[in-house]
Order: C-alpha cells, then structure tokens, then sequence
C-alpha cells in the first residue's frame, strides 16, 4: 500500500499500457515524431485573451477548450502553445507505445502527461515538491552534483535523503526494507559523472511491491538510447538543455508523468512556483528534437570508437563506457539502452596533474572541443567533475562514488573520431 495516493490508481494502466516488451520505438518512428510535420509557431506571448467571462473562467476551472491542453492559453506561466508542442513530441517519443496500447483498449481515462520546464533540475524540484512531505524519505543513487544538494537541502524540511549505489540491486533491497519511509527512489543511468548503469526493471520489481515512486533521470541516454516506463519506471525527468537542445543554446527540463500525480501535485507546484520555460527555447528545444537521433547515433558512435583507443592508451588508467566490454555494466546497458552514449569518464596515471594539462589544452581556442561543463551539445567538451559538476557533493561521497581527483568527464560531440582523436592525443603528449 503505497503512501502516495495517486500511485495504486496508476499501477493498473502501468501494467497494462506502459511495461513493454520492446524495449525500444522503431528508428523509424522515433525520427518521425521528432522531426514532425513544421515547427510551431514562436507564441512570444504572455497572456491569452479570452472570448468572452465564461471563457475565461471555464479556463481556470481547467476545462478543456476543443482537444487544448487544461489551462491552455490562459498565460505563459501556466502553458504556452509553443512549450505544448514540444511537450508532445516529447510525450509520444517516451510514449508512443503507451499511447497505442491505451487506445486499442478504449481507454477513456488519460495515462500520462508531460510538463516542459525553466531547466532540468526545476523538473527535478517541483516532481520532488509535488511527491513528498515532512517526514517522508527519498532514495538517491549516483546524481549530478546540484539534483544531490537539491536532495541535502530538503533535510531542513523534515525530508531525509538516502543515498546509495543504485547498480547494486542487494544495497538497494536492504535499504528498502531498512526504511519504510521512503517514497521516492531517484536515480540517473548511466549515472553522472562515472556512468554505472543502474537495471531500471529488476529496481521497478523491488520499488513497485512497497508503494515507492521510481523516478529516472533520463538526461544522459535520452528516450533515443532509453525507455524508462517501458522498462518499468513511474516518473521520467529529463534536462532539455543537453541532448535534446544539442547546440548549447538554452536550458530546458521535462516530466513525463501518471496523469492523475502531473494533473493534481505537479501542476499546482508548477503553477505557482513559476519554472516556467521561454516560449523561445520551447521553440529551440522542438527543433533540437528533429535531429536529435541523427546527433545521438553520431555521438555513441565517436564516444565507442574513443574508448576503445583510449582504452589502449599507454597513459589511461581507466575508462569509463557503458558500451565497452570492460564496463562492469555491460551486458545491462546492452540490454537497456540502444548505444552505449555519448559521454566518456576516465581517469589518467598519475592523477590529477596530468589530467589538468589535457583539460587545460582543450581550453585553448586552437584545439577542437572546449573545456566547459554541460554535455550533449554538437561541440565536445571536457570538465573535471570534483571542482566542477560535483564541487557541491560532500568531498567524502565524491570519493566514495569515485568521482576522483584525476576524473576526467568528456561529453562527444559531432567534430568526428579522427579530429578529436589527434587532439586527444596531442593532449596527451602535452600532459606529461
Ligand atoms: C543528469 C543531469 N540531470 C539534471 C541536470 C540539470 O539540468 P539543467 O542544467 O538543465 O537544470 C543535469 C545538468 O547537468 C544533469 O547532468
């Protein structure tokens, strides 16, 4: 019996609609929907005149205005018809499968919703806000380093954090049935920095039967390389601002959610607190979307064929790739994902020193890719997660996560195996 009461009410469509054998949309349709039939119109707008009192109130009782999303057009903060389109194309790439089922069984009642936000970490604060109370507990994996203070800081409201390393299914057991508080597991994977993969299916089986909410942060493998609810997830968050943007050009979340928990808890937290998107980055995430699996299948490629040398590389210690043999989580990611991603994490002999002289070298304007933190984007960028990403986890979980001095993060981008492998090599001679 779950604490959240929106989640039984869920379970029964979850099961039915969302849980699916495929693990994958085709290539085919996935490109269909995220290239679309034109892009919408930038609605640069605040507010939306009504057609008269009735309208307008009508609107605010959350009426739905011929097929129009519930309080559409009322004022931006609330929705926009440009942030609408986007939050559909979204909705059907995670979703189309669901969205399938559900009509081929009549179903009246609607299944899920996505909501697009100012960024990813306000999709993570208000799926947080909307979940949890005083008293109640959450558990963590692995997380980019402002999603973990996020978490800490909730600690002032009476909501503790567990955290823990969620491709360990015993640890995620025991602390399961060590904390009957717990309401909400959170997890990334592949995770941010040291991309561990974390088995979604097996963590929904043990999260389902105790009433916890699992909710995946979606950002590094993006529904091209992904699928959460297929996989068993409850609540998907994404940050727009990397895969799906891909130029480094705006910031963007999404949450993809059970209607009943988006329309009743998120909605109001959204509302009111204001994480509302620019209609205009709206505009320029929806034509992120068009080529974002063209730019993935580039960027999983490189990183593959990257790994793979610097792996051999005399002066690596180790490499981090959910796509090579060597990662502990191979045959998971094979499993889950479509292509092992487009980030690298490895670490250098001798640590920091050298890794700072490779980093720094891509600093300079005269090499390709920048030194610079985010990912996903058609540039390639290096950062060193534990004074960058992951400055604000506390120096004794970084260590223990692995997120070490000598970590080096390299988000691939679209300059080409051979242009980034020469620099990286070059780098490299230059570092010691
Ligand atoms: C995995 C992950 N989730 C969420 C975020 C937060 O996204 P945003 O910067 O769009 O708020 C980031 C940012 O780097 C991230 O790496």
């Amino acid at each position: 019996m779950s604490k959240l009461s929106w989640f039984e009410g869920w379970l029964e469509r979850k099961e039915k609609y969302a849980r699916a054998q495929d693990k994958f949309l085709s290539e085919e349709k996935f490109s269909a929907i995220g290239v679309g039939t034109g892009l919408p119109a930038i609605s640069q707008k605040s507010t939306f005149s009504f057609r008269n009192v009735k309208d307008g109130a009508d609107r605010f009782l959350g009426i739905s205005q011929s097929g129009e999303k519930p309080y559409a057009r009322i004022y931006t903060r609330l929705g926009n018809p440009t942030t609408e389109y986007l939050e559909k194309a979204l909705f059907q790439l995670d979703c189309q499968h669901l969205i399938d089922a559900a009509l081929a069984a009549d179903e009246k009642r609607p299944t899920i919703a996505s909501l697009v936000c100012s960024s990813g970490m306000s999709a993570i604060a208000c799926t947080t806000l909307a979940m949890v109370k005083s008293g109640d507990e959450i558990l963590c994996g692995c997380v980019y380093g402002c999603t973990d203070s996020f978490f800490r800081g909730l600690e002032k409201f009476g909501i503790k954090t567990h955290f823990i390393d969620t491709s360990d299914l015993e640890t995620v057991k025991k602390t399961i049935e060590n904390n009957p508080k717990i309401v909400m597991f959170f997890m990334e994977t592949p995770d941010n920095p040291t991309l561990k993969v974390s088995d979604i299916e097996a963590i929904s089986k043990i999260t389902q039967p105790k009433g916890i909410a699992l909710v995946v942060d979606n950002t590094f493998a993006t529904p091209y390389l992904q699928q959460p609810f297929r996989l068993g997830a409850d609540i998907v968050v994404q940050s727009l601002t990397k895969y799906v943007n891909g130029h480094s050009t705006s910031v963007a979340g999404v949450i993809l959610g059970p209607y009943e928990f988006m329309s009743n808890f998120v909605f109001p937290v959204y509302k009111d607190f204001g994480p509302t998107p620019s209609p205009f980055d709206s505009w320029l995430n929806a034509q992120g979307l068009q080529t974002l699996h063209l730019r993935m299948k580039r960027a999983c490629d490189t990183a593959f064929e990257l790994s793979k040398r610097l792996e051999n590389h005399p002066k690596v210690e180790r490499v981090y790739y959910p796509g090579m043999p060597s990662h502990p989580q191979y045959e998971l990611a094979k499993k889950q994902m479509r292509l092992g991603g487009g980030m690298i994490s490895l670490e250098l002999k001798d640590g920091f020193e050298p890794a700072r002289k490779l980093m720094d070298y891509f600093a300079s304007h005269t090499t390709p890719a920048e030194l610079a933190v985010s990912l996903g984007s058609v540039i390639t960028y290096f950062q060193h997660p534990a004074s960058m990403t992951h400055a604000g986890v506390p120096e004794a979980a970084r260590i223990e996560r692995g997120i070490t001095n000598g970590l080096v993060r390299i988000s691939v981008g679209m300059e080409g195996v051979e242009t980034l492998w020469d620099a990286i090599e070059e780098g490299l001679k230059l570092a010691y």
